[in-house]
């Protein structure tokens, strides 16, 4: 499996997947503000890869506190934990990893665990994080695949593989288990301008497997799904709100519009952790707007005039209506989705 992300005795150590598929290149974090700092600038990516790293930063930045008694300990891990959660506003599986963490510490502080002992009750809550998610992205997989026909040409948006999470991936964990039952499955890749995670990643993380791969810019999917080259559509997701509206790479609205327009299924895949039944509907997701200079700038060349003004939302939110179903690691939920959404943690909290 692909190595997103591992936690070493002293650091943690990335694939920076601003370098593929240039450059394998693995980036060593030695300190929380390292991490917040791969978080940030991209070297990993992806709603459960980020969550990952915060939770893998919160420990290490532990180990490394040099605080004097309890009291300082845990003002040390809430300001860790804050850092972690100014990293990246509109994945909840970041602020939902973070709270995992809390609720640990505070578990192991009302036990009268001694600062040495809470780091090692942090790291092990970071590594269940980390292989649970591996095992979930396994369990979409199996469930997403029964939707995937044999011979089918699939779409997918940005990159949500292996890359994007602790391995296997969410819509690429679901391609990859069609795969594996032995379906002959053709992909089409968005490049998904500006950051390129479709050419870059997603094409990466394929090929490598000799899973059939084509990559497309996001301006040819609507046409491809009028010539009758496209057969559904499986993306993943940043957020789910309560009512199934979903954030996702920017771009992802407009495949979804056109999969409605051309009648072809769009599944979105994604971990329990990226429902967020506290979020009514997407209206209330915050998206964040990133640098303008990953519009302007390829590399270091201009694209853009001086002068020109520049966006750069980095999400969208595609309404709930135009979603086939959200494949998610318990089955796939069907609308309507302010049902089955709170059902999925209803059988959660009695499992
Ligand atoms: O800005 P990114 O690359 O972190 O955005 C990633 C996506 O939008 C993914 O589709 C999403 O996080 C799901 S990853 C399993």
């Amino acid at each position: 499996m692909l190595p997103t992300i591992d936690l070493q005795e002293d650091a943690i150590i990335m694939v920076d997947q601003r370098k593929l598929p240039a450059q394998e290149l693995y980036v060593r974090c030695r300190t929380a503000p390292e991490v917040a700092k791969a978080i940030r600038t991209m070297v990993i990516r992806g709603a459960p890869a980020i969550g990952v790293a915060a939770a893998y930063g919160i420990a290490l930045g532990m180990k490394r506190s040099t605080a004097k008694g309890t009291r300082q300990f845990a003002v040390d891990f809430q300001k860790t934990c804050d850092l972690m959660a100014a990293t990246r506003p509109t994945a909840v599986n970041l602020f939902w990893a973070i709270d995992r963490m809390k609720r640990a510490f505070s578990e192991g502080a009302q036990a009268g665990e001694s600062p040495e002992e809470l780091v090692m009750r942090l790291q092990h809550e970071a590594q269940a994080i980390h292989d649970e998610d591996v095992a979930n992205c396994r369990a979409m997989g199996g469930h997403g695949a029964e939707v995937v026909p044999d011979g089918a040409r699939v779409l997918t948006h940005c990159n949500a593989g292996a890359l994007a999470t602790a391995g296997y991936g969410s819509a690429l964990g679901v391609i990859r288990a069609a795969v594996e039952q032995g379906k002959r499955i053709a992909v089409f890749a968005d490049e998904t301008r500006p950051f390129l995670q479709g050419a870059r990643l997603t094409a990466w993380e394929l090929v490598r497997e000799g899973i059939n791969t084509t990559v497309i810019t996001e301006s040819m999917a609507g046409p491809l799904m009028r010539a009758g080259e496209i057969d559904l559509v499986v993306v993943g997701a940043d957020r789910i709100a309560a009512n199934g509206d979903t954030a996702n790479k920017i771009g992802t609205y407009t495949v979804a519009v056109m999969a409605k327009e051309h009648n072809l299924p769009f599944y979105v895949a994604a971990p329990l952790s990226t429902i967020d039944l506290s979020t009514p509907d997407g209206d209330h997701i915050p998206i964040e707007e990133r640098d303008q200079r990953e519009v302007s700038h390829l590399g270091a060349s201009r694209l853009t005039p001086a002068g020109a003004h520049i966006r750069n939302p980095a999400f969208d939110v595609t309404p709930h209506r135009y979603i086939t179903g959200i494949i998610t690691e318990r089955g796939i939920l069907h609308p309507p989705y302010s049902k089955s959404l709170k059902q999925a943690f209803a059988h959660l909290a009695k499992a």
